[in-house]
């Protein structure tokens, strides 16, 4: 997949970056009103909101250490930012320049990249691009209510089976994991079912063993991919350990797999 190397696409690009400051960036970072102009004073931004949508929207593409996402497909932006950030880009005003920089990835993406256009606009893509801005390689974690914002990953109620049905959703906030990460059941034949009602297409693949996120043992079953829908599959499961998880290019790298015991 081409995409612009996460520590060196900052300096690669430098135009779009000061373009996006200059224009909005610059006003916010001054506090000044910025009509006309999509970025506004920083109190107008809801950054909890802008969690919860980067969550839903970007986290499984990319990796950001206090969003818990862990997505592969596009760079880790804690390392695309580190570097201007390190260098002070604009003395004092890296962050406002990144939160520019974020809302014109996100306006126009690289055509030849595979960031899908049209991911957000309006309030939704200032409140993520702030939210973005504020936490890119930042130590430590989310606090307040900024820190509940989005549940932890896979830490849900464990699925228990009942008459031969096993309900595990894939999360509906667009994390990579499934709603739990634990999951029981009786020995016999088994349906499993996977709603997901997420924008993020997934699957649910089981096998025996509890490989965690590498297992590499023989396929039990796995469901099609889906999303806004409920992907199945049938199972007879013996007595043991299984792990299910989705198959979906570094989704079970990421956490979004489970653990499965029968008996
Ligand atoms: C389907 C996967 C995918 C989704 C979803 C996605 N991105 Fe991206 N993103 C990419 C890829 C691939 C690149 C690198 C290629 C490019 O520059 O377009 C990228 C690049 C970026 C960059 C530039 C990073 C750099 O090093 O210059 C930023 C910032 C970014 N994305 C933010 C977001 C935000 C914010 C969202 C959610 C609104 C989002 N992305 C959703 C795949 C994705």
């Amino acid at each position: 997949m081409a995409f612009t190397h996460p520590s060196s696409s900052v300096r690669r690009r430098p135009a779009a970056r000061l373009r996006a400051f200059g224009g909005c960036g610059a006003l916010a970072a001054l506090a000044l009103t910025a009509s006309g102009c999509s970025v506004k004073g920083a109190s107008d931004v809801n950054l909890i909101a802008g969690k919860q949508a980067f969550v839903a929207k970007c986290g499984s593409c990319h990796t950001l250490a206090r969003a818990s996402t862990k997505g592969t497909v596009g760079p880790n932006l804690d390392e695309a930012f580190a570097a201007s950030l390190a260098e002070g880009l604009v003395p004092g005003s890296a962050r406002s320049a990144i939160r520019g920089t974020v809302e014109g990835q996100i306006r126009v993406p690289n055509p030849e990249g595979a960031m899908p256009k049209d991911l957000a606009t309006g309030a939704t893509l200032r409140d993520i691009a702030a939210y973005v801005a504020q936490v890119a390689d930042a130590p430590g974690q989310d606090s307040g209510l900024l820190a509940s914002a989005v549940e932890a990953p896979g830490a849900g109620k464990p699925v228990v089976e009942q008459s031969g049905k096993l309900q595990i959703p894939a999360s509906p906030t667009g994390q990579l994991a499934y709603v739990s990460s634990k999951a029981t059941a009786k020995p016999g034949p088994a349906t499993i079912e996977m709603p997901n009602t997420s924008g993020v297409s997934h699957n649910i693949a089981i096998e025996p063993g509890a490989g965690g996120a590498s297992g590499s043992g023989p396929i039990l079953g796995a469901s099609t991919f889906t999303t806004k829908s409920t992907a199945t599959i049938s199972v007879t499961l013996k007595p043991g350990t299984y792990t299910f998880f989705c198959q979906a290019p570094g989704h079970r790298a990421a956490g979004m797999f489970g653990t499965l015991v029968v008996k």
